[in-house]
């Protein structure tokens, strides 16, 4: 198997974290790796807001308030030594694309004149780099949804109103338990034949 096939195939999500430090340079390499995903006029319109230590409790305060722990399913979820915010920024397309050599494209009008949102789509690659460098470096992570308190955590953290949220990564090494399946992990991966439409539909 390639070092590549290994990768991808090791990496799965972790939902348990022991409180080791990720150590330093660690993060900065990851990045460095993630920016080498595809984007669209290489505008590379992403951002990481990052909490490290103690400092994710100003996240979980938030997005899980104590009085909603006990019943939480992944309590080793909060040991996790980093919370990473990656955010989206429209408006860095539409100034790309305002540029002599993409000004023909029309999308510097606006967010609106885009048939497909290109920020997102190239952040979401440079997220999916970032979760197999982080296995490649001996760490877990976990993509996870914000579905509570997305616009309280905007103000704590200082966030510019047009940057789009996609999600939360808790980073850090697995406990024991890490990799505890998660309720969806039961479902079979699909198949080449299931996604492959060889000349059309
Ligand atoms: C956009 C997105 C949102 C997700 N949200 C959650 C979540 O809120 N909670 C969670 O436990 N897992 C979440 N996951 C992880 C998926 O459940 C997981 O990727 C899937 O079951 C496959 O497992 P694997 O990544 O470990 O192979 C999310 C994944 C994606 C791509």
């Amino acid at each position: 198997m390639s070092e590549f096939a290994d990768v991808v195939r090791r990496r799965r999500m972790t939902r348990s974290f022991s409180d080791r430090p990720i150590p330093a340079g660690v993060l900065e390499d990851m990045v460095r790796l993630a920016v080498r995903a595809p984007s669209a006029g290489k505008t590379q319109g992403w951002h990481l807001v990052v909490l490290e230590g103690e400092d994710t409790a100003r996240f979980w305060d938030i997005t899980l308030p104590p009085g909603r722990r006990q019943r939480f399913t992944w309590p080793a979820l909060l040991d996790a030594p980093a919370i990473l915010l990656p955010f989206a920024d429209p408006g860095a397309y539409v100034e790309r694309y305002s540029e002599p050599d993409k000004e023909a494209t029309g999308l510097g009008a606006g967010p609106d004149a885009w048939p497909a949102p290109y920020w997102t789509i190239d952040a979401s690659m440079s997220v999916m780099t970032l979760l197999l460098a982080a296995e490649d470096a001996g760490l877990g992570a976990l993509l996870f949804g914000v579905f509570k308190g997305e616009s309280e955590l905007r103000v704590e953290l200082g966030v510019p109103a047009q940057l789009e949220l996609l999600g939360a990564i808790a980073l850090g090494y697995a406990a024991d338990a890490g990799h505890t399946p998660g309720r969806s992990s039961g479902r079979a991966d699909r198949s080449p034949d299931q996604i492959i439409h060889r000349g059309g539909w």
